[in-house]
């Protein structure tokens, strides 16, 4: 990628835990490419492995506050009012990754059609056996699960309900989608 000084707005995207040090190691990015970073947006989205929390998020409420928050950071960038001094929540050296343990695996209602493995964006499916899941490639994003028409994957109930009890706490109260300006 290369910036050129575009201006750049940043998203970030959440289950409503944390975003932890996503901005601060996106902006780097994003500078280090030559971008200017003018504008940051969190934004809150059902959790992706544990439904059940800000479930049937984004709605209504959300897409009005992210439409408003577009027509500021407009009308700011018309008026030549954003500059690079963007100052973001986050740390440096950002928080690491210590991997997500739930892997999807199919069961019996499997009928091998092959969307899964279509679907996968790591390639982490074997079409030809799609209850063979590459567990060390699987990023656990949870894509298969969401595409398969038969609802024949699922992850470990037990992960699943040790996860969730761990998350409660964090996860469990009302966060607000947050606009960022230079
Ligand atoms: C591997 C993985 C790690 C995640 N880590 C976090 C996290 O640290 N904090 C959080 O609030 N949500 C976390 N989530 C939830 C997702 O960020 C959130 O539900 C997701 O952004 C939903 O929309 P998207 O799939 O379009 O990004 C994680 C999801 C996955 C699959
Ligand atoms: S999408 Fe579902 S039914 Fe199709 S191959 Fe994958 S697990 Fe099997
Ligand atoms: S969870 Fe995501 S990465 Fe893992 S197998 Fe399913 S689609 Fe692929």
């Amino acid at each position: 990628m290369r910036g050129a000084k575009a201006l750049a707005i940043l998203i970030v995207v959440y289950g409503n835990r944390a975003y932890d040090d996503t901005f601060t190691e996106l902006q780097d990015t994003l500078a280090d490419a030559g971008f200017s970073c003018v504008a940051a947006v969190a934004a809150i989205a059902e959790h992706s492995i544990m439904r059940q929390f800000a479930a049937g998020r984004p709605d209504a409420q959300d897409e009005k506050e992210l439409a408003d928050f577009a027509k500021t950071v407009r009308s700011r960038i018309e008026s030549g009012a954003l500059s690079a001094h963007l100052s973001l929540p986050g740390n440096r050296p950002y928080r690491e990754y210590s991997g997500v343990p739930m892997k999807p695996q199919a069961g019996n209602s499997c009928t091998g059609c092959g969307l899964c493995a279509k679907e996968c964006p790591v390639q982490a499916i074997n079409a030809a056996n799609p209850s063979n899941t590459d567990t060390k490639s699987c990023i656990s994003c949870m894509r298969c699960i969401a595409v398969c028409p038969q609802k024949a994957r699922s992850v470990s109930k037990i992960l699943l309900a040790a996860g969730s009890m761990k998350l409660k706490k964090a996860c469990s109260n009302y966060k607000k989608n947050e606009l960022f300006l230079s």
